[in-house]
């Protein structure tokens, strides 16, 4: 892959997967401009990238609202002279169950992902549709916005709106020649270090050993810079034809996920469902085909 003289934006790009994305269109040619809530963090990620023979600047400031989505672009186009890139990466949870959460949890969640992927898509559509030669938009949903998770009410309202968008952006935005896809990732980070299930494997990695075939394959689970290669991929060339999609990648695994399509469809001709009729028909045509609802994770080896 090469993505010289290509310009790309990565928000949440201080840590994590976003350092490990940001880090990765560098290593293969791109500008960067680096975003993050934490300043400091940003530059350190600059410097990480400079040092690495890499070209990026720093761009401080909190995702949710369009004043930050605009500077973003304002910087990449001043400092880098055009826009091919938006990667909107940054994320934050707040979480607890249905009953316990505040209206605070719910808004700041639901502020960083869902608003501040809509106002950088936003702003970088503006730009890619003013230059005239195409784009990529690669947000970042979740395994939670996919199929659930308890304890994530604000997470999974988000990260499923990002996908509902992504869908409708991939139509809006095809006569501009720009693709807009989200990436489901799972990695080891800040984020990550204290789900349960996934505690073990994080200690391993920290501690330099390898994981196993379980935790790669079945959890799909390993370090950041293991998600970064679909986001290069997306990037590129290669990927010109691929939109609307919502793609899994985290250790050894690499997944199209699917869109939710009707899987059982019945008719009553004429009629229309009343309460009876549906009553009747449940038992056998559709009580088998319910739909599983959170990860179904396959046990791990003993
Ligand atoms: N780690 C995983 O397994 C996993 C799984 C699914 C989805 N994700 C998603 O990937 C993205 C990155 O997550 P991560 O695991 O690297 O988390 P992380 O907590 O390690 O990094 C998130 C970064 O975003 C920054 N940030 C937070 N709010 C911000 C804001 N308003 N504006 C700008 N920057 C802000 C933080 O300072 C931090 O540097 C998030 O959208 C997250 O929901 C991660």
């Amino acid at each position: 892959m090469n993505l010289s003289g290509k310009v790309a934006i990565v928000t949440g790009a201080g840590r994590g997967l976003g350092l490990a994305y940001a880090q990765a269109l560098a290593g293969v040619g791109a500008a960067v401009v680096v975003n993050d809530v934490d300043p400091a963090a940003a530059e350190a990620a600059v410097a990480l990238i400079t040092e690495a023979g890499g070209r990026a600047v720093g761009q401080a400031g909190a995702v949710g609202g369009a004043e930050v989505a605009d500077a973003l672009v304002r910087r990449a186009v001043t400092e880098f002279g055009h826009l091919d890139i938006f990667v909107t990466n940054a994320g934050v949870l707040r979480d607890t169950v249905l009953w316990k959460m505040t209206d605070e949890q719910f808004d700041t969640v639901v502020d960083v992902h869902l608003r501040g992927t809509f106002t950088c898509a936003r702003a970088a559509a503006v730009r890619f549709r003013e230059q005239g030669s195409g784009g990529r938009i690669i947000c970042i949903g979740s395994p939670t916005g996919q199929v659930g998770n308890f304890g994530q009410t604000n997470y999974a309202a988000a990260k499923a709106g990002i996908v509902g968008m992504v869908r409708t952006w991939s139509m809006e935005l095809a006569r501009a020649g720009v693709t807009v896809n989200a990436v489901i990732p799972v990695a080891a980070t800040g984020m990550t270090e204290t789900v349960p299930f996934l505690k073990p494997y994080v200690d391993a990695l920290a501690a330099g050993e390898p994981l196993p075939p379980y935790a790669r394959r079945e959890l799909g689970f390993g370090g950041p810079g293991e998600a970064a290669g679909l986001i290069v991929f997306l990037a590129s060339d290669e990927a010109a034809g691929i939109t609307g999609q919502a793609i899994g990648i985290g250790g050894d695994r690499l997944a199209l996920w699917t869109h939710p399509t009707e899987t059982v469809v019945e008719f009553a001709d004429g009629t229309g469902w009343s309460a009876d009729a549906i009553a009747k028909v449940w038992p056998d045509s559709f009580a088998e085909h319910l739909q599983t609802v959170g990860q179904q994770l396959p046990e791990p080896p003993k």
